[in-house]
């Protein structure tokens, strides 16, 4: 290569780059897929990782390998709470954005997952300083000595989950992407990761153990430990259905709820911007994967019916025959004896088609 054209390309490449990627749908949700790899590597093979994410992923990249693993985690309870749905949390398997460009939407479904992918990184961390898997941080250091309660005094035993230190990290590291340019996404981003990170602190429960004489529980020892996962998807989704449509208030600081007779968002409420597409076809501008192919249910009258699920395109419908244990009979003591049946069953699923032509809007 003569020096001219190395020239060329060392000058042109930065321009290059910023005309071909004028807004690239990347982020640290794409951990996931490179935490196997070594911490300097992955830090510099996530693209969406804006520089204070990357100095915080070179330097603590043990709890980095405790986010990537947890993305799974959230991504799957995301897909259990919109199983039914034509939206259904899908991830995408080339790309780098997980979820397509729904990641630039500021819809009620990227109010979701911004949501719970906060909250997921919250409940990886937290649990990972219980098991003691982190050298930053371990069991709640304040969960410590006598205390009270309604039920009379008790002593923090055991190792309490330190979840002010999850709910720390998270914040810095997710957070730290909205924080360049404040503009309108970048406020709704932040409010849902927040209304996340609080959700996972809502089921946090005391447990209790009693001693003294005979379990009389003179003597207790409690410690503070956060509830099931399914629990946060679960509220989350609640906060789904009442997401709050916001619009951006006059001087640009934040926003204001879009219809006056709609209540105000609380720090626990979903905030959104755009009303969502209805995700019948693939539109990858919207981040709709479509619904060619899902299965639907023929006797359910709700979103996860044939009617609903295909758009009214219609659905082909496949016999499918498995083996299944019958006729179980049990035996004096103590054994259960099945036989094996044949059972057929129909799965429908939603046709791509309407009039002879394939559907898809890219
Ligand atoms: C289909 O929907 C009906 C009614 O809601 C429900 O009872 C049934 O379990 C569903 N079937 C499947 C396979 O999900």
């Amino acid at each position: 290569m003569n020096t001219l054209l190395v020239d060329i390309i060392w000058f042109h490449a930065p321009v290059l780059l910023l005309v071909l990627t004028p807004e690239t749908a990347t982020s640290w949700w794409y951990m996931g897929a490179v935490s196997s790899s070594s911490s300097r590597v992955m830090c510099n093979n996530v693209p969406g990782l804006v520089t204070r994410q990357r100095q915080l992923c070179q330097r603590y990249p043990e709890i980095m390998h405790v986010i990537g693993l947890g993305v799974s985690e959230w991504t799957t309870e995301c897909q259990h709470q919109f199983r039914h749905h034509r939206w259904n949390c899908k991830t995408l398997e080339r790309g780098q954005s997980l979820f397509g460009k729904l990641i630039l939407r500021s819809s009620r479904e990227s109010a979701f997952v911004y949501a719970i992918s906060s909250a997921g990184v919250v409940f990886a961390i937290t649990r990972a300083c219980s098991q003691g898997e982190l050298k930053s941080c371990s069991c709640d250091p304040n969960r410590k000595g006598p205390s009270k309660d309604h039920r009379g005094s008790f002593d923090w035993g055991g190792c309490s989950d330190n979840i002010d230190y999850g709910i720390k990290f998270a914040r810095a590291f997710v957070d730290a992407k909205e924080r360049k340019g404040k503009d309108a996404r970048a406020l709704m981003n932040l409010h849902n990761n927040m209304a996340g990170r609080k959700a996972v602190k809502r089921f946090m429960k005391q447990d209790c153990k009693c001693h003294g004489v005979s379990g009389s529980c003179t003597v207790r020892t409690c410690w503070l430990a956060m509830g099931d996962f399914r629990k946060t998807g679960d509220f989350l989704r609640r906060k789904y259905n009442g997401a709050i449509q916001v619009v951006m208030n006059q001087d640009g600081t934040g926003f204001t709820v879009a219809n006056k007779k709609f209540k105000k968002p609380t720090p626990n409420d979903l905030v959104y911007f755009e009303n969502s597409p209805d995700y019948c076809l693939r539109d990858r501008e919207a981040g709709s994967v479509g619904t060619a192919g899902r299965i639907c249910n023929q006797t359910s009258r709700g979103m996860d019916s044939c009617e609903v699920m295909c758009c009214g395109r219609g659905f082909d419908t496949a016999r499918i025959t498995t083996m299944a244990k019958c006729e179980c009979k049990f035996h004096w003591c103590c054994a259960v004896h099945c036989k094996d049946c044949l059972e057929t069953v129909d799965v429908h699923t939603c046709k791509g088609f309407r009039d002879g032509a394939w559907i898809d809007k890219t």
